[in-house]
């Protein structure tokens, strides 16, 4: 038991130089700023692929509920990270707070699955990158065979490699080696290209519903069964929960936070809530200009265009979501080089991965490394298997951060808390149980590959990371 549950001091966020965090980054994001880059990260493959899937095989034109439900369990998520976001110091996300509220080992488990999440994420994304673009290269007559769109393990008859999806993240690797300056700036100009992606295609579908489309509205209700896999409602919300993952990855920016204590909190919040709105009315859009079961399709915001009769709206969505998608896959991977950098310094995995290279002021080796895995993922692996993969480990970790809330509230009550949930720690009751209520409608092979993951996270901690933790080598 001994160290299991050593705690990581509180540290102030806003405490020290207000123009440089410890870490010697430079404290430069507004509050507009860290909701751009929510919504660079949120907004992507969930929204634009997922949620056809979703319509044809779980919800049905219902799909537009399980955005409300997903983003209900969220809401709660979302305020417990602004809580800590706001209170709790050094490095942002998940992963630091768990640090501080339930020591070492909770803390290691949720970074090992912060790994999962922001890695299988870019691989996920990569895949739906790669279906948007095949399918605008089809449009100019110079598509891609199935052999080289599909890894072997692709719904309805695999082929060799996604080779478009291995391809933009090793591209993605080397922008981020040679250093993405000025990383918010364009992050920001790719927002506006998305969001004026989602305009065209929500100006042009909202012309065109036909109401008769959302009937049957609920064609599995709330829960049932198809061949052994759960569909419904509530299955299709813990599928859709992806197009939600990403407003965490505020929380990793925390030192580059001009105001963190106020702006963290108000970033991850508007940008969850704008991008729920959005949610649900492309949804509910989507639906409403063809039959649900025809969106099962590796582009439905385009191909559903297309169906319509407006293919060049449909050319300028795909090339929109395209771009939209990369900005996904950089924050994400982005996110995932600090979250390793921020293990790594506190010892649990070799300093190896803190390394930052002194040409290119960047994390090179964890940046190649990670990008190599994911692109093997990516590359081999179907988007369902990898999103479902990233749903259990955000919520898994959501579970702890609103548990987090509870336990600090109670061991730390007397710490500031600049913004704090509202209805006290019964809102943070009821963002663990909708979150572990969405878990528990996965897949049970999901459960089974999460376990697993957590088994090799375990063999690695009481292996290694327990004996090399800095907080093991400093006096109790
Ligand atoms: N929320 C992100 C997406 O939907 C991960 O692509």
């Amino acid at each position: 038991m001994n160290g299991l549950f050593r705690r990581k001091p509180l540290a102030g966020n806003g405490e020290g130089n207000p123009h440089e965090s410890v870490h010697g980054l430079k404290r430069v994001l507004s509050a507009l700023d860290l909701t751009l880059l929510g919504i660079g990260a949120i907004i992507g493959t969930g929204i634009f692929v997922l949620t056809g899937h979703a319509a044809a095989v779980q919800s049905g034109p219902a799909v537009v509920i399980s955005y409300l439900v997903a983003g209900f369990a969220c809401t709660f998520a979302a305020l417990a990270y602004a809580e800590l976001a706001a209170m709790v110091g050094g490095c942002g996300s998940a992963y630091g707070y768990s640090y501080a509220a339930f020591g070492e080992l909770i803390a290691w488990i949720i970074g090992w699955d912060l790994i999962l999440e922001y890695g299988v994420s870019v691989a996920a994304v990569a895949n739906g990158w790669s279906g948007y673009l095949n399918n605008a290269l089809t449009a100019m007559g110079i598509g891609l065979p199935d052999a080289l769109t599909k890894g072997p393990f692709a719904d309805g008859g695999g082929g060799y490699v996604n080779l478009p999806a291995v391809i933009i993240i090793m591209i993605l690797m080397v922008l981020l080696i040679i250093g993405v300056k000025e990383t918010a700036r364009i992050n920001a100009a790719a927002v506006v290209i998305k969001l004026l992606a989602v305009a065209i295609f929500v100006g042009v579908a909202a012309f065109n519903v036909d109401p008769a489309n959302w009937s049957p509205f609920m064609p599995h209700g709330w829960f049932g069964h198809v061949d052994g896999r759960p569909v419904g409602i509530l299955a299709g919300a813990s599928i859709v929960f992806f197009a939600y993952v990403g407003f965490d990855a505020v929380s990793t920016a925390v030192e580059e936070a001009r105001n963190p204590q106020r702006d963290v909190p108000l970033g991850i919040i508007a940008a969850l809530a704008f991008c729920t709105a959005i949610y649900v009315i492309v949804s509910a859009l989507m639906t409403g200009i063809v039959p649900y079961p025809t969106l099962n399709v590796s582009s439905p915001a385009s191909e559903a265009l297309l169906q319509i009769g407006h293919s060049t709206a449909a050319g300028l969505v795909a090339s929109g979501v395209i771009f939209g998608l990369t900005t996904v896959m950089l924050v994400l991977y982005y996110a995932l080089t600090r979250i390793v950098a921020a293990i790594s310094r506190d010892g649990l995995i070799p300093s190896y991965f803190a390394a930052i290279n002194p040409r290119t002021h960047t994390p090179v080796r964890t940046t190649v490394l990670t990008g190599v895995v994911m692109a093997i993922m990516a590359g081999f692996l179907p988007l369902g298997v990898l999103a479902e993969l990233v749903n259990i480990g955000t919520l898994a970790a959501f579970v702890l951060v609103c548990g987090g809330v509870i336990i600090l509230r109670r061991t730390h009550p007397e710490v500031h808390r600049p913004f704090k949930m509202p209805f006290g720690e019964l809102s943070a009751v009821i963002g663990a149980l909708s979150c572990s209520a969405l878990i528990a409608f996965l897949p049970w092979e999901t459960h089974v590959r999460f376990v697993l993951w957590l088994l090799v996270g375990a063999l690695i901690y009481f292996g290694y990371s327990k004996r090399h933790s800095k907080l093991a080598q400093q006096p109790a």
